[in-house]
C-alpha cells in the first residue's frame, strides 16, 4: 500500500516470444498478470515439408524468413501492443535447425536494437520446461517429462536455469519413433498426431511390438530397436509394401501402446529417483510435442496418483512449438535479471544440464 491508502500498481510486463528452431514460425506476446498469454501465433511449415517426408533444414530456414515478419506483426496486433510498450524481445537461441535459429535471433536482435529493449536467448528446451508454469504456479522443483520429437529426457526443474538431468534417449526421441513408425505404416507427418488418429480405430494387442529398457535401471529411454520391430511386422503384413487399413490401425495403435509403456515404466522409476533426491517435491509434469498424446497424458495422470503427486499438462496448444513458451521462460528469466548482449552467438546444441554426463550411442541427442 502507498501513503494514504493507494494501491501500487506496476505496469505489468510485456515480452514479443519469437520461435524459429525447428518447422514452426511463431510469436507471442507474454504478460506476468493473468491471463498470461496475450496472443500466441503459430505457422506450421507442414505443407513446405510434405513432399520430402521429413523436414528439410534449408526449406525451414527459407519458410522462417518468409513468414516471420507477418507473425510477429499478427501476434502484436492480436495483443493489441505496439513495440514501444514491449519490455523485451525473447528468441530461442538454439538448440535446433541452425538455419531457422538464426533467422529468430537476428529478428529478435533487430527489434531490440532498434527499440532499445532487453534480448532474451531462450534455450528452446527451457522454453518447454517452464510452459506449464503458463498454465499454473507450479512451485520449484518439479519433475519434467520432456518429449518431443528431438528429445527425450527426465530433467528436475530446481528453479529457472537450474535444471538436473536424470535420464536421456541412447538413440532415437519418442517423437522420433511416432514420426519414423508413421512413415513406416504410409502415415502423414508429423507422425504423432497420425498415429493417434489411426489408432483410434486399431487393436493395440493384435501386434504384439517390444517395450523398451521396461524395468532397466535408471531412467534411460530407447526406440531404435521398437521401429525395427514395426519395419518387421509391417515387411510381414505386407510384403507388396502396401497395408490394409486395419492393419495400419491396429499396428498404430500397438506401436503407439509400446512407446506409452515404455514411456510409464521409464517414468516410474524417475519418480523413484526424484522422491529419492527431493522427499517434498509435489508435481510430476509433462511438456514436448509428444505431451499431446491423450493415451500418454492419461497413463501419466494414473501414475502420478499412485505416487501422490500432482500431475500437470499445458493445453495441446502449448505442447508443440510455440512463441508462448518462449517468451515465458524470457519473461521469467528477465525477473531475475538473465538478459543476453547483442553478440549472442545461436547454439545448434544447447544440453540444459552442462553437467550430465554426455551419452554414448548412435544418434545420441545433446
Ligand atoms: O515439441 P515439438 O513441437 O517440436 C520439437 O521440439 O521437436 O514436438 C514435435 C513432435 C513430433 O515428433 C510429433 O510427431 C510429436 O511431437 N507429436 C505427437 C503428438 N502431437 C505431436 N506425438 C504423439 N501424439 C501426438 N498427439
Ligand atoms: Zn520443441
Amino acid at each position: 500500500m502507498l501513503p494514504g491508502g493507494g494501491k501500487a500498481t506496476l505496469a505489468a510486463m510485456l515480452v514479443l516470444g519469437i520461435e524459429t528452431s525447428c518447422d514452426e514460425t511463431a510469436a507471442a506476446v507474454v504478460t506476468d498478470v493473468a491471463p498470461y498469454i496475450r496472443s500466441n501465433i503459430v505457422f506450421s511449415q507442414t505443407v513446405e515439408h510434405a513432399p520430402y517426408g521429413g523436414i528439410v533444414p534449408e526449406i525451414a530456414a527459407r519458410a522462417h524468413l518468409a513468414h516471420l515478419d507477418p507473425m510477429i506483426e499478427a501476434a502484436m496486433a492480436e495483443a493489441r501492443v505496439g513495440f514501444g510498450d514491449l519490455s523485451a524481445v525473447a528468441a530461442t537461441g538454439g538448440p535446433g535447425l541452425i538455419g531457422g535459429v538464426i533467422v529468430g535471433v537476428m529478428e529478435a536482435k533487430a527489434i531490440a536494437f532498434a527499440r532499445r529493449l532487453p534480448f532474451i536467448a531462450v534455450n528452446h528446451l527451457e522454453g518447454h520446461a517452464l510452459s506449464p508454469r503458463l498454465v499454473k504456479d507450479i512451485p520449484f522443483p518439479y519433475l519434467l517429462l520432456l518429449v518431443s520429437g528431438g528429445h527425450c529426457q527426465f530433467l528436475i526443474v530446481e528453479g529457472v536455469g537450474r535444471y538436473r538431468r536424470l535420464g536421456t534417449t541412447i538413440d532415437d526421441a519418442a517423437g522420433e519413433a511416432f514420426d519414423k513408425g508413421a512413415k513406416l505404416l504410409g502415415l502423414d507427418y508429423p507422425g504423432g498426431p497420425a498415429i493417434e488418429r489411426a489408432a483410434a480405430a486399431g487393436d493395440a494387442k493384435r501386434f504384439l511390438l517390444p517395450r523398451p529398457m521396461l524395468g532397466r535401471d535408471g531412467c534411460d529411454f530407447s526406440f531404435s530397436g521398437l521401429k525395427t520391430a514395426l519395419r518387421l511386422a509391417v515387411e510381414r503384413q505386407a510384403p507388396d509394401g502396401v497395408l490394409a487399413a486395419q492393419d495400419q490401425a491396429d499396428l498404430a495403435a500397438g506401436l503407439q501402446a509400446a512407446i506409452v509403456d515404455s514411456l510409464a515404466d521409464r517414468t516410474r522409476h524417475a519418480i523413484a529417483i526424484f522422491r529419492n533426491r527431493h522427499p517434498d517435491g509435489e508435481t510430476l509434469v509433462v511438456a514436448g510435442g509428444v505431451a499431446a498424446n491423450t493415451a500418454l497424458r492419461t497413463r501419466l495422470t494414473n501414475l502420478a496418483q499412485n505416487a501422490c503427486l500432482d500431475f500437470v499438462a499445458p493445453p495441446v496448444s502449448l505442447c508443440t512449438d510455440n512463441g508462448a513458451m518462449i517468451g515465458w521462460a524470457g519473461l521469467e528469466r528477465m525477473k531475475l535479471g538473465l538478459v543476453d548482449g547483442l553478440d549472442f552467438a545461436p547454439r545448434p546444441r544447447w544440453p540444459l544440464d552442462p553437467g550430465a554426463a554426455p551419452m554414448r550411442g548412435a544418434g545420441v541427442k545433446a
